[in-house]
């Protein structure tokens, strides 16, 4: 039907006759002379149609509208000096149509405009309903093809250069334990009987090694049942990998050359290697976040030690409980941010309100050296702790120190936050750099308050240091994270592959034996017959492709994703099913609605 797309076209074709097929993006009527845009999967061309030069296409011309599909054949012309579009990459041509033939109409009024030259702001609501004329817009459009030219650059990277291969795994499985709750799916043959969706293929991809694989990987749909986010879907997607016979080393260094080749083929930029390490201890003491947004300094300085002893009840009570007190020290700090912020009712107590802190401490250094804070601080630190914490910190006049004071946990979370909106809106982040760091030497586990148990920080077939074997409830894990700018892109670890030590983290985790063996026994009995040393790591693409875009939203760079209430507003899933169905499915639901 064509012989181009419309966004190849450049001066090199001008006198060549073409035949184009696409959306008119927008039609423009300057007093007899009809402009038309004509869009497709590739861009934008400009199309001409007048009484004079282009008699047979005019009425034509005249009679489209907004999103008519149609077929144009003409000549690529020069435009003239003053209509040139170097923001086009067909800005130099324009085709003069001697034919139009109109494919498809639109017969109903558009829900909004597609049109990139509309600067209207369409609710989110409204794009995923129409989101087929949504991805038809440019911004869309290039995010749907950088995600295909992503995961084709790391295909072919693996396969091609790697060694790897894909293997696909069930979607209809048992449900693998990932922290997250499962997707159910009855089984109709086997009455009560269920299988899960797959929260990750991490089982699969152990008894691949067990298998002899080598090297797996897979773009593997995941389903979670969990809150959503920004950068959370109940329906995502991971590069899944997993190799035998390599150390972490290894593995970290392959998948190093595999993100700076993807990095440099779609974005041009030679990202430096190795990624810098930082251990989870060092990034929690640091930047109280196990993803820390690297691309600006702002760190933390503990300070538990030096205010321990101090009269200040706050903090010598935090540390004796256990807690700690914690520093964010902010440079120019007493010009942009007011008392009234950091005051009970201020946005930036607010902020820190929700993370669970009771207060924000603060001393402020003045032009002249002199310290200024509120009383309770003032009168209740030596003048040798004032010192100790000003040369900790490397206060500055000009600086202000936000305190945290209490339970680690909420310490952290309060400082991180604060340490993030503070650089946002000091304009500290370029949003043009790109930095990457692996997280490595997790804890095995985290205590889970509501269980009153030890859980899996990653998950339970995570390998431990062989030297904390001893006492594995404080043992530290050989997992790593990978992050970008602030996001987990990734994660994975070596895994334990004898069985022995994987029954003993089962215990860790008050699985009794048998529970373990009702639950994992196919993987426990593998690992029976030669199980080789293997590890792994799965990448959220949807996370990884965001970034790449320049996305605050995994939604963006998802061809049709769920809502916040994990509903598809398209096709209107889920929805409710014939009681048939149920019936056969041996179902009942015990929903009531209210009344
Ligand atoms: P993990 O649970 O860390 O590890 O997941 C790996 C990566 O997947 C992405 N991710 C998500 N992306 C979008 N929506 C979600 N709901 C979501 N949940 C996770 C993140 C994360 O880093 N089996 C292990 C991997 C391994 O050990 O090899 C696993 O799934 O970017």
């Amino acid at each position: 039907m064509r012989t181009h797309y419309c966004g190849q076209l450049r001066a090199e074709h001008i006198g060549e006759t073409v035949t184009l097929c696409g959306w008119v993006d927008r039609r423009r009527d300057h007093g007899g002379v009809i402009f038309i845009d004509l869009r497709d999967r590739s861009g934008i061309v400009q199309i001409v149609s007048d009484p004079e030069r282009t008699p047979a296409s005019y009425s034509q011309a005249e009679a489209l509208r907004n999103e008519y599909v149609v077929k144009i054949s003409g000549r690529v012309s020069q435009r003239p000096e003053e209509s040139l579009n170097p923001k086009l990459g067909t800005g130099e041509v324009e085709i003069y149509a001697d034919q139009i033939e109109i494919l498809n109409a639109v017969r109903k009024q558009l829900p909004f405009q597609v049109s990139a030259a509309e600067t209207e702001s369409v609710r989110e609501e409204l794009r995923l309903k129409y989101r087929y004329l949504d991805l038809r817009r440019e911004r869309m459009s290039q995010n749907l093809q950088l995600r295909h030219q992503v995961i084709k650059t790391l295909r072919r990277y693996l396969e091609d250069s790697q060694g790897f291969m894909e293997v696909e795994t069930p979607v209809l499985t048992r449900s693998t334990p990932e922290g997250a709750r499962d997707y159910l799916v009855p089984s109709r043959v086997n009455p009560g009987e269920w299988f899960a969706l797959p929260q990750s293929p991490q089982l699969f991809k152990q008894l691949l090694m067990v298998a002899g694989c080598d090297r797996y990987y897979q773009i593997a749909h995941c389903f979670r049942d969990e809150d959503l986010r920004a950068d959370r879907q109940p329906e995502f997607t991971q590069l899944d990998m997993e190799m035998s016979f390599m150390t972490q080393d290894e593995i970290l260094a392959l998948n190093e050359a595999m993100i700076h080749h993807l990095i440099k083929v779609v974005k041009g930029i030679d990202v430096p290697v190795p990624f810098p390490r930082l251990t989870y201890a060092e990034a929690m003491e640091r930047y109280g976040s196990d993803k820390p947004d690297t691309r600006f300094g702002l760190e933390l300085v503990n300070v538990s030690d030096v205010v321990k002893t101090s009269g200040f009840k706050v903090f010598s009570d935090s540390v004796a409980k256990g807690g700690i007190v914690k520093i964010l020290p902010i440079p120019n700090g007493n010009d942009l941010i007011s008392n009234v912020r950091i005051k009970p009712g201020g946005d930036l107590f607010k902020e820190a309100e929700t993370c669970g802190a009771k207060g924000l401490a603060y001393i402020r250094v003045r032009d002249d050296g002199a310290i200024d804070t509120i009383g309770a601080i003032k009168d209740n630190l030596t003048d040798e702790q004032k010192q100790e914490i000003l040369t900790r910190t490397g206060a500055q006049p000009g600086h202000l120190l936000l305190f945290g004071a209490g339970a680690a946990e909420i310490v952290n979370k309060t400082l991180d936050r604060l340490r993030q909106v503070i650089a946002r809106e000091q304009g500290l982040i370029d949003p043009d750099r790109i930095h990457l760091l692996w997280i490595t030497d997790f804890p095995m586990f985290e205590w889970n308050a509501d269980e009153k148990r030890l859980e899996a920080l990653h998950h339970p077939f995570t390998a431990p240091f062989p030297e904390d074997l001893s006492d594995l409830k404080t043992a530290r894990a050989q997992a790593y994270d990978l992050v970008y700018n602030g996001f987990e892109v990734g994660g994975g670890s070596l895994r334990i592959y004898q069985p022995d030590i994987q029954q003993q983290v089962f215990e860790t985790i008050g699985l009794s034996p048998e529970e373990a063996h009702a639950k994992f026994g196919f993987l426990l009995e593998a690992f029976e017959y030669g199980a080789p040393p293997h590890g792994g790591i799965a990448y959220g693409v949807d996370r990884l492709v965001m970034l790449l875009a320049g996305e605050e939203s995994i939604r963006d760079v998802i061809g049709f994703p769920k809502t916040q209430q994990a509903r598809c507003l398209l096709t209107g899933a889920p929805s409710g099913v014939d009681n048939r169905q149920l019936k056969e499915l041996h179902v009942a639901s015990t929903f009531k609605p209210k009344s």
